[in-house]
This record gives C-alpha cells, sequence and structure tokens, in this order.
C-alpha cells in the first residue's frame, strides 16, 4: 500500500512568544548607551505587532522584563519602566484601531501605581478586540507563574490528591491562551531565561543571532518557515500523525 499523500499546507503558528534580547549589544556595537538598544528595540516591536496582525497570528507573546531584570542597575530598570509607559500611552490609540486585545502579565508588585493604572485602562480599552491577542510580559518568570498558579489551585481547594495538570494550567497567567506553538529568541542565547516554563513543554524553538533592534518581517517570515518545516510529534510516531 502507498502510503497517505500528507496535505502539503503551511500551518501558521497560532501562538508566537518571543525572547526580544540583544538590546545592550546592538547598542554596544554602535558605541552607545545600552538604553539606546531599547529605545530601539520598541521599533522592532511595532514591527512585529503589525506583521504578525497581518500574517493572521491570533497570539503574540513579547517577554519585556524579567523577575530577575530587576537586579540590572537602577538607571536602566527606571529607563525601561518608563519607555514600557510611554510606549502603551503611544501606541495605544493605533493597537485598538487595529483591533488588538492587549494583556499585560507578570507579578508587577514593584511597578508604580501610575503604570498599574495604564496597564488597567489600556487593558479594559482593549478588551473586546479579536484580531490578535497580544501579550506583554512584565516582571515575569515561568517559577513565579507556576508557584502563584499552585497558590490559587490551594485556595480554591486545599486537597493535594484534586491537584491535576488541567487545574494547575488553568490558574497560570496566561490561561486565556493556547501553549505557544513558536518560540522565538533573538541576540544569539540559546535559553529560556524563566520565560514561560510550563507552557514551553511542546513549543518549538527557533534562535537567531538578530538583536532584538534588528529584527525585521524578513526574521520573522524566516522563524515561521522553520516552524512549518518541522514535524510535532507529541510523543508519537511519523506514522500515526499521517494515518
Ligand atoms: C533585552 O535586551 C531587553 C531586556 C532584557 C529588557 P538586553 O538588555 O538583555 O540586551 P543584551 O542581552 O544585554 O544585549
Ligand atoms: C531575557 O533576557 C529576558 C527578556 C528578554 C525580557 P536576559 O538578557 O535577561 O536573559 P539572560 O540574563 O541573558 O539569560
Ligand atoms: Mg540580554
Amino acid at each position: 500500500m502507498s502510503s497517505p499523500i500528507v496535505p502539503e499546507e503551511r500551518v501558521l503558528p497560532r501562538h508566537i512568544a518571543i525572547v526580544m534580547d540583544g538590546n545592550g549589544r546592538w547598542a554596544r556595537k554602535r558605541m552607545l548607551p545600552r538604553v539606546a538598544g531599547h529605545a530601539r528595540g520598541l521599533e522592532a516591536v511595532r514591527r512585529v505587532v503589525r506583521a504578525c496582525a497581518e500574517r493572521g497570528i491570533a497570539y503574540l507573546t513579547l517577554f519585556a522584563f524579567s523577575s530577575e531584570n530587576w537586579k540590572r542597575p537602577e538607571q536602566e530598570v527606571h529607563f525601561l519602566m518608563d519607555l514600557f509607559m510611554t510606549a502603551l500611552k503611544q501606541e495605544l490609540t493605533q493597537m485598538h484601531d487595529n483591533q488588538i486585545c492587549l494583556r499585560v502579565v507578570g507579578d508587577m508588585a514593584g511597578l508604580e501605581a501610575g503604570l498599574h493604572e495604564t496597564i488597567r485602562q489600556a487593558e479594559e480599552m482593549t478588551a473586546g478586540n479579536t484580531r490578535m491577542v497580544l501579550t506583554v510580559c512584565v516582571d515575569y518568570g515561568g517559577k513565579w507563574d507556576i508557584v502563584q498558579a499552585l497558590q490559587k489551585m490551594t485556595q480554591e481547594n486545599p486537597d493535594p490528591s484534586l491537584f491535576t495538570q488541567e487545574r494547575l494550567a488553568s490558574h497560570l497567567a496566561m490561561a486565556y491562551a493556547p501553549d505557544p506553538d513558536l518560540f522565538i529568541r533573538t541576540g544569539g542565547e540559546q535559553r529560556i531565561s524563566n520565560f514561560l516554563l510550563w507552557q514551553l513543554a511542546y513549543t518549538e524553538l527557533y534562535f537567531t543571532d538578530v538583536f532584538w533592534p534588528d529584527f525585521d518581517t524578513a526574521t520573522l517570515d524566516q522563524a515561521i518557515a522553520a516552524f512549518q518545516s518541522r514535524e510535532r510529534r507529541f510523543g508519537r510516531i511519523s506514522e500515526q500523525l499521517t494515518a
């Protein structure tokens, strides 16, 4: 018997999650201060948000500030928080016009009250938008996420015999989104750096040396093409996928 014909469909990732790394090295290469790299990184954010919406990606998740990034010099942390606040205010109308729903996730206990309020207003304004969900992870850590989900699950019912993977997953900060199909990290490092630990269990990983400020639609399309060339088996064997 001949083998089954596999349809040549090019399935798009439903959910792309990106570690936007390399801003500091982009700046250093140009003898500029690190923060200049962060400022230029914002332009890459604009590009990727537009490009993903245009390509029909349903969920885009960007790692903007990790639980561990608080260890950076105070000045840099301040700059990043200010940049986030300014960007939120500047981009909100356009995001809303483009039917993008914004979510910001993370611990965020150390964020200023003003920033909390700006985030709340932006989320409220865009809550009904359905074209693409853009999640920005701020003060986010995968370990934090699992522990806060465990705490909520325990509060709901402290009986450990009722703890299941499904219940824990339902309390993760991004429970509203499917797990990422494609993970992209720019900047050349090949590590997760405490991003979505639980949710990346079966995500396809893509690493590029391109520094985040240089990330453009061509790099995005290369990552999507790489994703489309992979065979996702989820523990099964190839024959089971085509049967
Ligand atoms: C990513 O770029 C931005 C954040 C982590 C906030 P980096 O600032 O880590 O840039 P490199 O890795 O030092 O080049
Ligand atoms: C990961 O980048 C976090 C973000 C991009 C927000 P880092 O630059 O903090 O990661 P490490 O320290 O190189 O692992
Ligand atoms: Mg870095």
